[in-house]
């Protein structure tokens, strides 16, 4: 089995952290680097937290840079009201002791993706997408050379989680959203139609625990964080465990349903700025520029995470 060559592009927070675990416990996926962005906290934090996690997963050799730190056309947005002040909250672990690449996150990008042979590597944006807007914009040359970008954001039916109309990664960053999905690059949205039914629970969390691993424990404790805000503001059990579902795509797209579509970011409306306009009926003509989903089998998701997070053992 050849390994399929990724890029996490992420904003570490808590879900991003399962994210990067679940990626780094597959050997289905070559992880060739963590490019940091700002979003959830500051690009300080997510560089931080980023490192954290690899540490954590005994993988200090992933390659892990710092990329943009604002939003390409507007001030920046955080999430510490969800994450907490360090993007990280729930679980104690020691500072980073690995070194941040010294090359730009959106230069490694552009040079990775002009070196491996064309449609060979997969981004798997899992914050806002100011980096590989960035990165397409200094570079239209690697458009054609991506396999395909499979990212978590964006919501039709479930609506906004952070303005009544707009889901945050895309929030953050309309314009390099905007970017993005006008790129021609064969994309895969995980949206919160999708997250919003990949819910954590009680049951789950004392699975994670009951690993009696520091990844089970800190996992749980992420969780046990996380989802204090989702389950006030919904009233649900559980907190939606968005970033995986990215990962558990590449590993299980059995697990999900979804079609072609076309979808547009609303950059001028009042109240609408950062909404993916979703034609889920095929009703505007436009063309279907991503592979939107809709419904993920939760009990497989979650059982896929055990089983691969388990296997991260000290
Ligand atoms: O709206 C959910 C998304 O915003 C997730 O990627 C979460 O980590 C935050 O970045
Ligand atoms: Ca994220």
């Amino acid at each position: 089995m050849t390994a399929r060559k990724i890029i996490i592009d992420t904003d570490p927070g808590q879900d991003d952290a399962v994210a990067i675990l679940l990626a780094l416990a597959s050997p289905e996926i070559a992880l060739l680097g963590i490019t940091c962005v700002a979003g959830n906290v500051p690009l300080p934090l997510t560089v931080r937290n980023a490192r954290i996690v690899c540490e954590l997963a005994g993988r200090p050799d992933i390659p892990v840079f710092a990329g943009c730190d604002r939003p390409v056309a507007q001030p920046l947005v955080t999430a510490e009201h969800v994450h907490g002040n360090t993007g990280l909250d729930g679980a104690d672990l020691p500072e980073p002791m690995m070194p941040v690449q010294a090359a730009h996150a959106v230069d490694f990008i552009i040079d990775t993706l002009r070196r491996e042979p064309p449609g060979t590597v997969t981004l798997c944006p899992i914050g806002p997408l100011t980096n590989i807007a960035t990165a397409l914009a200094r570079a239209p040359d690697i458009a054609p050379r991506i396999a395909r970008i499979v990212l978590m954001g964006g919501a039709y039916f479930e609506v906004g989680n952070i303005t009544p109309a707009a889901e945050f990664n895309i929030f953050v960053d309309p314009e390099a959203a905007a970017a993005v999905f006008a790129a021609g690059v064969p994309l895969t949205v995980v949206p919160l139609d999708v997250t919003h039914k990949a819910l954590t629970s009680a049951a789950w969390l004392g699975a994670m625990r009951s690993l009696g691993t520091p990844v089970g424990r800190a996992v749980a404790g992420w969780c046990n964080f996380f989802e204090r805000f989702d389950k006030e503001k919904y009233g649900s059990q559980g907190a939606p465990l968005h970033d995986p579902c990215t990962i558990a795509w590449l590993l299980a797209p059995h697990l999900f349903t979804g079609r072609e579509i076309n979808v547009e970011i609303e950059l001028q409306g009042t109240f609408t700025r950062g909404m993916t306009v979703a034609d889920w009926w095929r009703v505007s003509g436009r063309p279907r520029n991503a592979f939107f989903l809709g419904g993920v089998d939760a009990q497989g998701y979650f059982a896929l995470l055990t089983e691969r997070l388990a296997r991260l053992v000290p």
